[in-house]
């Protein structure tokens, strides 16, 4: 089955082709960083308008690149939630309208379900059961995955997600935006032992993240910083060490205490080198895998909403009317194995 993925769920326009028997044959992504960047965030209106503005001409070249035409498409998967509902409409219009044409059928897939998926593209992919660690802009989750449709939330942040905080942290120590990537590269030069900033919920036994009391802190230390100049790396590098630190104690207690050996790590924050080598070290120790989606299968991608499509529409599942709807927030303990 050839099945056409979309996403648009924020500020990337994402589409691939994924056929269940060859794997991905295409993926093509616009992202939207350009113009929020002057607005220091994703404003919802612009990325509505810019998901229409790009949908068509992404469908010509995700066609073109895997050498194939509409007629060859089976079935289509769309973003269907949790999201921006003014971008999340845009596509499932896009994906219901086009799959109504074709007279195929259509899916909507939970964005997070493409996240914790995204590994199986991969050549190598991790064995089931494995945890999950998903660090993005807008989540911080860790998630055990026993197979479609089998996630049970362990943890996650009761704030700022950790990219936001990433973001926010940058903003106030006057770097660019998105402030991950320019966040982690002043620290490199940094001292992250020059200040002891907070590590929430560290002691505790659960597996909930707090991110925002660190934010506060940085604030505080910004203000009473003479000279920022002098003080930003090590800012950074403090910060950046503080976000690793939890991240990864945390994710450890979570692999023990599920008795799993296999770790996966999604998201945007999942580029994060200092992240990185602390999760290999760490999980060398616990003598567990570590694996990663390739980079553009961290951020958002149309390639793992055509796969968590492909999964369902497999198992027989697919809508069953052509109203336009979606789900800006979607709570993903509600996705259940395909009923078959
Ligand atoms: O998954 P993603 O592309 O988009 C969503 O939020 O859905 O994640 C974007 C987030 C941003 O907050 C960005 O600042 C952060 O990932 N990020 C990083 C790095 N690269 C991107 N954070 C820390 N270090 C990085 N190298
Ligand atoms: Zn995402």
């Amino acid at each position: 089955m050839r099945v056409l993925g979309v996403e648009t769920s924020c500020d990337e326009t994402g589409m691939a082709i994924y056929d269940s028997h060859q794997g991905l044959c295409a993926h093509v992504l616009h992202s939207q960083v350009q113009l929020h960047a002057e607005y220091g965030g994703v404003v919802p209106e612009l990325a509505s308008r810019d998901h229409i503005l790009r949908l068509t001409p992404l469908l010509d070249s995700v066609l073109a690149q895997a050498k194939l035409d509409l007629a060859q498409i089976d079935a289509i998967a769309y973003t269907e939630g949790p999201g921006l509902l003014g971008a999340l409409l845009t596509g499932a219009a896009f994906a219901k309208t086009l799959a109504f044409a074709l007279d195929i059928p259509v899916i909507g897939v939970h964005h997070m379900e493409g996240h914790l998926l995204a590994p199986m593209l991969e050549e190598h992919p991790p064995k089931l059961p494995y945890l999950a660690l998903l660090v993005s802009g807008g989540h911080t989750l860790i998630v055990r995955v026993d197979g479609l449709g089998q996630y049970q939330l362990l943890g996650q942040s009761l704030d700022d997600a950790a990219g936001e905080a990433f973001d926010k942290t940058a903003q106030l120590l006057g770097l660019g935006y998105p402030g991950g990537p320019a966040l982690s590269q002043c620290a490199q030069n940094g001292n992250p032992a020059r200040y002891a900033l907070p590590r929430s919920f560290l002691k505790s036994e659960h597996l909930d993240f707090s991110f925002s009391g660190l934010k506060t802190a940085v604030l505080h230390l910004v203000q009473k910083t003479e000279d920022l100049d002098a003080a930003r790396a090590d800012i950074a590098a403090s910060f950046e060490e503080a976000v690793v630190d939890v991240l990864s104690q945390k994710i450890c207690r979570a692999l023990q205490q599920q008795n799993l050996k296999q770790l996966v790590i999604a998201g945007g924050v999942g580029a994060n080198l200092r992240l990185r080598a602390r999760l290999t070290a760490d999980c060398a120790k616990l003598g567990a895998k570590l694996a990663y989606p390739r980079i553009e299968f961290c951020t958002d991608n149309g390639a793992m909403i055509a796969y968590a499509g492909a999964q369902r529409l497999l198992a027989g599942e697919h809508s069953t009317n052509w109203q336009i709807s979606c789900r800006a927030r979607w709570d993903m303990q509600e996705l259940a194995p395909p009923l078959i």
